[in-house]
């Protein structure tokens, strides 16, 4: 799909397959029809005055028209001024009125799409994004393939000079990325296997001429010292994998920002055995991974002027008679000994690992994104990843870039009472902090090896894929990941 800005006097001169027009309760359509001739414009308000064009949030209405240079309009009802969700709404309910029509090219009248708050670019950058991640369609493991959309383009019409073509394509960069993620999460864990998501961080090296992946197998993750790491896949026949990608968009004078990700690519709980309901699910529980990818996606087609670095750890948690057991001790790479309690709180045993070997990189920041407990997901449900930083500047960044693009995160604690808990009589620490605070514990466990950066963590347990009838990854938080980026350049 192609996104462009289109300045215009006329929205009705703009020749296309479908015009469309959004309405709020409150917009005047005698004024908005003023470039229409006499009669044309008589039969729209008539249709108007019979309550036959819907301004209720989301409802569509769809008029043919002979002489215009459109062959349709389309009307789209915003309800009252609406909020940000509303607005997502509305765009959703145009791309889906779209693409059931033969409409190849498609412009809309953007100026008027308008909510308070939400800044005009940040409007046009939304619509690229949903645009992009709507047209998405699983399909890789059915025998029907899904048909193709038939949109192509689409032309935002503004009557405003100001440069907006850069949001329409950040948007859409961000899109792609979700897309990645949300393709990388749904595989099943059959296909989506340690060493598959390894090669697939390889293989966006191949598109993109500023990144360069390295992968390290087990030989080189215990020459390392990962052994923490591997841990977790020591019960899996399928190898332990580390992907590391540098994406060099500036000078090598400036530091890195560190993306980690938890690549999980089926948790079965190992011995510490989940229970049956739902396990299927625990195929998402690489989508941190996924984000990183995506997001690196992102960073690769914007060109960003940054340097980053994103980091995967990609295993299997499976019980067998060489998985780690309860009561095992374990060797970190930082020097600090886990007694693995649960062998199902493993997440945190990849991570630190990982947190541990990116020191290394010098990084300006490191985030890290997993889905790391069932408590964040009792805490804050599906709306909102948890947030744990004790960098108020970082989180501030964070928590804009979520609310920027609708992907939001919010602060949870990382107070010393909490660390307590992890305490333990055979190690450094203990692998879960007992029954409270799960989500909290959790993340002080990773605090204890990101003391030498700025270092946040997000738990994306509960917004990295829906349950029931829309079953499926969410690409989240590739979103809030890449805005973070963007906002990291000067520009
Ligand atoms: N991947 C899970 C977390 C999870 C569970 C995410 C359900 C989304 C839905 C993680 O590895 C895990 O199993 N965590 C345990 C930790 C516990 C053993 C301390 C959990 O949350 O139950
Ligand atoms: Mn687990
Ligand atoms: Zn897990």
């Amino acid at each position: 799909m192609e996104f462009t800005t289109k300045l215009t006097d006329n929205n009705f001169d703009v020749a296309s397959d479908c015009l469309v027009i959004p309405l709020y309760e409150s917009t005047k359509l005698e004024k908005l029809l003023t470039g229409l001739e006499d009669t044309q414009k008589q039969t729209i308000l008539q249709l108007d005055a019979a309550g036959d064009i819907s301004r209720k949030a989301g409802q569509t209405t769809l008029i043919h028209c002979q002489q215009l240079a459109a062959k349709r309009l389309l009307f789209i009802g915003c309800g009252k001024s609406s909020d940000f969700a509303e607005l997502r709404e509305s765009i959703t309910s145009v791309y889906q009125a779209l693409t059931k029509l033969p409409v190849k090219h498609a412009s809309i009248v953007a100026d008027t799409w308008y909510v308070e708050y939400i800044e005009y670019a940040q409007l046009l950058q939304q619509v690229a994004t949903l645009f992009t991640t709507r047209s998405y369609q699983y399909d890789h493991t059915l025998s029907k393939k899904a048909d193709g959309v038939k949109l192509e383009k689409i032309s935002m019409l503004s009557t405003n000079p100001l440069p907006t073509d850069y949001a329409l394509e950040r948007g859409q960069a961000i899109g792609k990325g979700i897309n990645t993620a949300k393709h990388l999460g749904n595989l099943p864990p059959n296909i989506c296997t340690p060493s598959f998501l390894a090669e697939t961080a390889s293989n966006l090296s191949k598109q993109h001429k500023n990144l360069m992946v390295t992968v390290l197998d087990e030989a080189e993750l215990k020459n390392i010292g990962m052994h923490s790491l591997l841990s977790v896949s020591a019960g899996s026949d399928q190898p332990a994998k580390v992907a590391i990608m540098h994406y060099k968009g500036a000078a090598d004078s400036e530091r890195p920002y560190v993306l980690v990700g938890k690549g999980v690519t089926f948790d079965s709980g190992g011995i510490s055995i989940k229970p049956g309901a739902k396990m299927d699910e625990m195929k998402f529980d690489m989508c941190g991974a996924a984000s990183v990818i995506g997001t690196m996606q992102t960073a690769c087609e914007l060109n960003l002027p940054l340097n980053i670095i994103g980091v995967i750890g990609a295993v299997e948690n499976m019980p067998s008679g060489r998985a780690t057991k309860p009561g095992d001790v374990i060797n970190t790479l930082s020097g600090q000994t886990v007694e693995v309690l649960n062998t199902d709180a493993e997440g945190r045993l990849v991570l630190c690992d990982l947190l541990t070997y990116v020191e290394r990189f010098n990084p300006e920041t490191v985030v890290d994104i997993a889905t790391l407990t069932g408590a964040c997901v009792v805490a804050l449900g599906n709306h909102t990843s948890g947030l744990f930083t004790d960098d108020i500047e970082l989180s501030y960044h964070l928590l804009e870039a979520g609310q920027y693009t609708y992907d939001r995160a919010w602060p949870m604690p990382l107070w010393k009472e909490y660390d307590k808990q992890l305490e333990s009589n055979f190690a450094d620490m203990g692998n879960i902090g007992g029954p409270g605070a799960g989500s909290v514990t959790a993340a002080c466990f990773l605090a204890r090896f990101t003391k030498n950066y700025t270092w946040a963590h997000l738990d994306i347990a509960g917004t990295a894929w829906l349950e029931g009838k829309e079953k499926g990854a969410t690409g989240r938080p590739v979103s809030l990941l890449s805005q973070y980026l963007i906002d990291r350049c000067d520009y």
